[in-house]
């Protein structure tokens, strides 16, 4: 009989529910997203989001249960984001899990969204620690040495997320919510001929830092074509991205990068790992695209793998909107 885990993540705008099998035998795997309900208002609106949250877990469970062809009783654990995100958001899927839970008699876990988005990688590629990961997503910017059962911290953004800076540059440009997806496919019309400086920092940090890139992009915003602004931003936000990953490849010695994130959906970004890692004879790991964005698949592999290690909660469980690494 596999092991049998359910997973919930409802952190932001996506409603989502997965089944897995054991370690990688993913049987379900839905996304429920609210993006054209927060355009309208030009990125997520917490209340609204918690409200469609409340209508959707219970529909999106459901299928999921569905797709997987199992009975609600046939789970083996909960699994369920606690962190971090938006406190109304996370409620619903930590209370809808831990009342699950309780119901079926079965464990409940909480899980880091970012253990989530770096852990997903487990599904279908090969696990070596000790590894360097970046995770790049709306929220962090972070270069990570991951360990079989956690993280050391070796740099992070001091100021804007690189896909917060995506997300900022698509609003100068015009552009609907959510920005990176509409950033990317701009930039492809685009040549990078606009002059933006490449951030620059004390030359043994790993730190990221991107409010002056969004500053400069605000100043060229009617000096040149968009398409120009967008290829331009994303060429240097990339090359930042890559400046540091490579230092932190070179200072390390690891021979393994793990990309996670829904930065990592941007093909621009692809495209330069793949070159900077065969250049350093790195093995490098990223999601396939539906996994690179929020999903509960990576609730339910991170979630099955500490819950292995032996970590799991108690009917206590709560929120932590600021939960770090
Ligand atoms: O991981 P994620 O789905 O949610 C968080 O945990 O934050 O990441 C969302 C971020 C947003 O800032 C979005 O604009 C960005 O990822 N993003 C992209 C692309 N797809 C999503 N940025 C650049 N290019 C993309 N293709
Ligand atoms: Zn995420």
């Amino acid at each position: 009989m596999p092991f049998l885990t359910l997973a919930i993540e409802s952190s932001c705008d996506e409603t989502a529910a997965a089944v897995l099998a054991d370690a990688t035998d993913l049987r379900s795997s839905v996304v429920l997203s609210q993006i054209p309900i927060h355009r309208a208002y030009g990125g997520v609106v917490p209340e609204i989001a918690s409200r469609q949250h409340l209508l959707g877990i219970r529909p999106v469970v459901h299928e999921a249960l569905q797709q997987a062809n199992i009975a609600m009783t046939e789970i083996d654990l909960v699994a369920v984001t606690h962190g971090p995100g938006l406190m109304g958001a996370l409620m619903v899927g930590v209370s809808f899990a831990k009342s699950l839970a309780y119901a079926l008699d079965r464990p409940v876990i909480g899980v880091n969204h970012l253990d989530g988005h770096v852990l997903v990688n487990r599904l279908e590629h090969d696990w070596q620690v000790p590894a360097i990961a970046l995770v790049v997503s709306g929220g962090h910017t972070d270069l990570l040495y991951v360990k079989e059962d956690g993280y050391e911290v070796l740099g992070s953004t001091r100021d804007d997320a690189v896909g917060e800076a995506f997300d900022k540059v698509a609003r100068l440009l015009d552009l609907p919510y959510p920005g990176g997806p509409q950033v990317e496919s701009l930039a492809q019309k685009g040549q990078p001929i606009v002059p933006l400086p490449i951030p620059k920092m004390n030359q043994d940090s790993l730190d990221f830092s991107y409010s002056g890139l969004k500053t400069a992009v605000s100043r060229q915003v009617g000096h040149f074509a968009s398409e120009d602004i967008a290829a331009s931003f994303q060429h240097v936000a990339i090359a930042h991205l890559m400046e540091r990953t490579e230092r932190a490849l070179r200072k390390t010695g690891l021979r393994q990068l793990y990309v996670a994130g829904g930065v990592s959906a941007n093909q621009g970004l692809r495209t330069a790992l793949a070159e900077t890692t065969a250049k350093l004879g790195v093995n490098l790991s990223i999601p396939s695209l539906r996994y690179c964005t929020d999903n509960a698949a990576m609730i339910a592999v991170a979630g099955y793998h500490r819950f292995r290690q032996g970590h799991v909660n108690d009917y206590n469980l709560f929120p932590v909107p600021n939960l770090t690494w």
